[in-house]
């Protein structure tokens, strides 16, 4: 077992910069960090907005800015000790039909962002990948050490932002940390896209008092990880002797979409009316990570159960409806 203890599990005094911190991940990685440190924001708000980062308001210096304008990136580098990745376009399907602008952020953007920090001295760049560079293998659960099969361009997108991370550390000394996450749900995740997580879309659906969508038989698994646990993953992620190490970040267990729904129902403590639709195409059936390596190189694991984090979504998506009716 590695030392934990030769560095401090939290970020305490530093200079922090998170790309696409007024995103959903993002901007509750910025309520936890800020509450010791200075942190800084570019995001150009495509997905994200300012109601996110309500908490943080008047605490975050914000640049309202697309990671791909060099001088402002350059600029908004200096004195950072330490930089979040997670500015990006997210969604598979579009991926599809836009295939080169999602290489223009994801790519483009993040070697743009490793320059910028290598070139500006910044200690550690830790990038936010994904669980979708595994693709649609069967092997259960994901180990970092497959050999990724991106299935769409996103996930190649963000499969080459980790060789990115490879070759600016080799070729710089830049510290560079990958986490690869898997499904994130909790408050402020928005559930207006057609693709967007299952369990935004479904606290939405019972605050609207619309019936819940599911596509297939609703036995396709997934292992969701609470948003609040991410940024904390995240925060250990900073601080902890994993310099060149690629990370999954999941709770380790598999829920099926028909046990989400399950919950909800016991939790809204009312009948859900349910709708089933054909299997979309491109859908991944299962998945779930591996997450010793976090829980031995980190010392993270998931502490929020899905009945838990499902409650405190419920409890987001109900106050979010009552404020728009
Ligand atoms: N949500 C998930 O389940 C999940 C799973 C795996 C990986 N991730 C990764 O986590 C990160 C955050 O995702 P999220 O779910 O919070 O999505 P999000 O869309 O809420 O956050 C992305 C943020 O990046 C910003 N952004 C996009 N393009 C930008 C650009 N060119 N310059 C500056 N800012 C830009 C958006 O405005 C938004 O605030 C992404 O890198 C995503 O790929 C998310």
């Amino acid at each position: 077992m590695p030392n934990l203890s030769v560095r401090p599990e939290r970020m305490d005094g530093a200079r922090v910069l998170v790309t696409g911190g007024a995103g959903f991940i993002g901007s509750h990685l910025v309520d936890r960090l800020v509450v010791r440190n200075e942190v800084t924001v570019i995001d150009d708000l495509s997905t994200g907005t300012l109601r996110n980062l309500g908490r943080a308001r008047g605490k975050v210096h914000l640049k309202k800015a697309s990671v791909l304008e060099t001088d402002t990136l350059a600029g908004a580098m200096e004195g950072q000790q330490t930089v979040y990745h997670l500015a990006a376009k997210t969604s598979v399907p579009e991926s599809v039909a836009k295939p080169d602008a999602y290489w223009r952020t994801n790519v483009e953007g993040t070697v743009g962002v490793l320059k910028a920090a290598a070139d500006a001295g910044v200690g550690r760049v830790v990038f936010v990948s994904s669980a979708a560079v595994y693709g649609n293998s069967p092997e259960m659960p994901k180990v970092e050490s497959m050999r990724p099969d991106p299935a769409s361009p996103y996930a190649t997108t963000k499969m080459v932002g980790e060789f990115a991370c490879e070759e600016i550390r080799g070729m710089t000394g830049i510290e560079t940390v990958v986490v690869r996450l898997f499904n994130a749900y909790g408050p402020r995740q928005d559930p207006s896209a057609p693709y967007s997580g299952v369990v935004a879309k479904f606290c939405a659906a019972i605050a609207a008092h619309r019936p819940l969508e599911i596509y297939g038989d609703g036995e396709q698994t997934r292992d969701f990880l609470f948003v609040a646990d991410i940024a904390e993953g995240l925060e250990l992620a900073g601080t902890q002797p994993v310099n060149g190490v690629t990370l999954n970040m999941g709770s380790g267990e598999a829920f099926t979409v028909n046990e989400v729904v399950r919950l909800l129902s016991e939790i809204a403590g009312e009948p859900i009316r349910v709708t089933r639709k054909p299997e979309r195409p491109g859908d991944v059936g299962h998945s779930r990570a591996d997450v010793s390596r976090a829980k031995e190189r980190l010392g993270f694991t998931a502490r929020t159960s899905v009945r838990e984090g499902l409650k405190k979504t419920l409890e987001d998506a109900r106050k979010r409806s009552s404020r728009s009716s």
